[in-house]
């Protein structure tokens, strides 16, 4: 059989490879044939080429990080994240900020063929009513700004889900456009509800009937490795022609509520009831 997603001997990156749809998508990328190097702040089991300890609230972590690992960097994963139930200033700091620098430490260590995709959410669906002040945000490009913008804007950071999900959407379609040019791509994924580690997190922060609605139409919840999959495709050479894209991993729930059949204002008027 031919190979193809193209793995074989390719060397990958992936964060938060010790739980859920990290863990999985290393697993899977091991069975591929890849190279696979790992970053965490929780001990990965997994038999990798290597595993490095960060926290990836500390920007000086990832930059030793990233020069620990070195070499060559075929494709990175970003599946690191934290749930709303931590500090908001730790959610954008883990979800955007984190994302963005590890990636443009890495970025010199990709050659031309090379791709990115990163697990934006669902919940990241508003980012095009508020495009305005995302692009403000998008204009800061160190950490450091980062957090101190957030500091200053807490009104709209919010709870710092939701924002730092349609933050990674706009950073990603921003940056295809140039990435394009050098022959990398840069893609993300809009999971829906997923078994992992962080469901309990969010079965704690949100309504049933709201987690409930949000698994429509398929009336289930994805496991880990239903995320794994499509995010090994998008950064394969299977996918070179996907660039730029926030795609529903969702069993359909998007396109529910972008033909109305899905009703987002009701689903919301429950949580607040
Ligand atoms: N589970 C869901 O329903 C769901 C839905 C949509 C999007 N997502 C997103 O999917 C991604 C993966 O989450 P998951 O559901 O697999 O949950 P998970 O908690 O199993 O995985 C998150 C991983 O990130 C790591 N991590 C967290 N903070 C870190 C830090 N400061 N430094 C280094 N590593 C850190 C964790 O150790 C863990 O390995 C997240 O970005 C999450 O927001 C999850």
């Amino acid at each position: 059989m031919t190979d193809f997603l193209g793995y074989k001997n390719k060397r990958v990156l992936v964060s938060g490879c010790f739980s859920g749809m990290g863990e999985a998508t290393a697993r899977l990328l091991l069975d591929l044939g890849a190279e696979v190097h790992g970053l965490d702040y929780k001990e990965c089991k997994l038999k990798l080429a290597s595993f490095t300890h960060v926290d990836l609230r500390e920007p000086a972590a990832i930059d030793a990080a990233v020069g620990k690992i070195g070499g060559k960097v075929d494709a990175l994963f970003n599946c690191a994240g934290l749930p709303q139930t931590f500090p908001p200033l730790d959610v954008m700091k883990v979800n955007y900020a984190a994302t963005r620098r590890l990636t443009e430490r890495v970025l010199p260590l990709m050659p031309k063929g090379g791709a990115i995709v990163s697990i934006s959410s669902n919940g990241g669906l508003g980012w095009s009513r508020r495009v305005p002040v995302l692009m403000q945000l998008m204009q800061v490009d160190s950490y450091e700004g980062i957090v101190k913008w957030c500091e200053a804007n807490a009104e709209t950071v919010r709870e710092g889900y939701a924002f730092s999900k349609e933050a990674l959407i706009v950073w990603t379609m921003m940056t295809s456009t140039h990435l394009i040019k050098r022959g990398i791509r840069i893609n993300c994924t809009m999971p829906g509800p997923t078994q992992t580690p962080m469901m309990a997190q969010f079965e704690a922060a949100t309504a049933a009937s709201v987690l409930d609605a949000a698994a429509q139409p398929i009336d289930r919840r994805s496991t880990p490795e239903e995320q794994a999959a499509p995010l090994v495709f998008l950064n394969s050479d299977a996918a070179s022609y996907i660039n730029g894209v926030a795609m529903p991993i969702d069993g359909g729930f998007l396109g529910g509520v972008a033909t109305g059949q899905i009703d987002l204002k009701a689903m919301m008027a429950n949580a607040a009831s």
